[in-house]
């Protein structure tokens, strides 16, 4: 009972600390506590604060009672429990009763992240072993965004997230897509980085804040061996890909989705080809102006093309519709305001996404409807 309570108590007060700032840096992902090991100090810590915070204990026990459990199956919650304590004739026995090696805690993360993050290496070589997936990532958000997600109070998911997964990691910072080798570095664990490599975990995956794993690591180690791993990746991903386009060229690609405009296909492939092939002018961006009435693909061809260069990523494709520019001064919303004027800093439509991702396609559809002024700085963009 009251243990519970204090409990709750503190998770109230970080959740309320913690909610003034909500920047996060790579850096605050391991909170203050990783760099002693919890056991027995986080123990005695716990019960000093029992006394100290014994007044406020029982404005606690109202929230507490409002919560209900999510619907969890005891045999997953002692799979999860050993795989987070690397206790392995648990983690055997729950596989035996049937549970997936590759379920889902409720809050989104699998068994291997959970064996990863608390370094537990035997955890992790026998879950791999039995077929869980190295590279899949975590679904847990942020306790803020997985509460609401799950229709959970924020408390609850803090809780569960501390003491069913780690509370070394800051509980501000947000964790989708978070690979079990990504918790195996923000770990400092080089043998759970080690077995999972070794197992063909990838390295070059990003989470969703665009990080690989290798970007977190404090270790000399760990860096160079994530490092090297990585760029064993990168080179067989680009033999693939180069094979692939032999066998599928880029005008096939773009027929399957346009009909006709033969003529169109084959200069953009080409020129596009001749860039991956190295030739490229680094100072100038490739242009292509596409001409024509309404409703015959201009449009879709500039999509097609980002589709297949940036595979889809959403932030691959920028479209700035320039009927928006119908006056002089909207260069400014372009391109940002000069310098010296009111929201220089800011920069404009343009130079926001591009700073975003430098190599994106950018459309800029219904040209005709600028104002020529506007069209006037498009073409020294494109000439300097
Ligand atoms: N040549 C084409 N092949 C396939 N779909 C086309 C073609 N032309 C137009 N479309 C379809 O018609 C719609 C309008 O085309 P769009 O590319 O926006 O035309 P615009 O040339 O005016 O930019 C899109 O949904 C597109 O898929
Ligand atoms: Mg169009």
């Amino acid at each position: 009972g009251r243990r519970g309570y204090v409990r709750d108590y503190q998770c109230l007060r970080r959740l309320f600390s913690s909610a003034r700032c909500s920047q996060v840096d790579i850096s605050l992902l391991r909170t203050a506590r990783s760099d002693y090991d919890g056991g027995e100090s986080s123990k005695e810590k716990c019960n000093k604060s029992r006394y100290k915070n014994i007044g406020f204990i029982l404005s606690g026990i109202g929230l507490t009672l409002a919560f209900c459990d999510a619907p969890y199956f005891p045999k997953e919650k002692r799979f999860f429990r050993a795989a987070q304590y690397g206790n392995i004739p648990d983690l055997k026995r729950s596989l035996a009763e049937g549970v997936d090696v590759d379920t889902r805690h409720p809050l989104g993360w699998t068994g291997l992240q959970c064996a990863a993050i608390n370094g537990k290496t035997e955890a992790v070589r026998f879950l791999i072993k039995n077929g869980a997936d190295v590279n899949a990532g975590d679904e847990f958000v942020n306790v803020y965004k997985t509460a609401m997600e799950k229709g959970l109070h924020s408390m609850e998911v803090l809780t569960k997230r501390e003491e069913e997964f780690s509370d070394r990691l800051n509980n501000r910072a947000t964790f989708k897509g978070f690979t079990a080798l990504h918790y195996a570095v923000l770990a400092d664990s080089i043998a759970c980085v080690k077995a999972l490599i070794d197992a063909g975990a990838n390295p070059t995956i990003e989470n969703d804040t665009g990080h690989r794993a290798v970007e977190y690591a404090r270790d000399d180690e760990i860096k160079e061996l994530l490092i090297k791993q990585a760029a064993i990746h990168d080179e067989v991903t680009r033999e693939k890909e180069a094979e692939e386009r032999r066998r599928f060229p880029l005008e096939q690609r773009l027929k399957q989705h346009i009909v006709g405009q033969e003529g169109p296909i084959s200069v953009v492939a080409s020129t596009i080809r001749r860039k991956e092939n190295g030739w490229i002018d680094e100072e100038h961006p490739l242009v292509f102006l596409f001409l024509g009435s309404s409703g015959i693909g201009k449009t879709e061809l500039a999509k097609q093309l980002a589709a297949y260069i940036h595979k889809n990523k959403p932030d691959g494709f920028i479209r700035l519709d320039m009927s928006e520019f119908q006056e002089k001064h909207e260069v400014a919303k372009l391109i940002g305001a000069p310098p010296g004027y009111v929201g220089h800093d800011d920069g404009g439509q343009l130079t926001k996404l591009l700073r975003k991702k430098p190599e994106a396609v950018v459309l800029f559809d219904e040209v005709d409807k600028a104002h020529p002024d506007v069209l006037t700085v498009l073409l020294q963009l494109f000439d300097e």
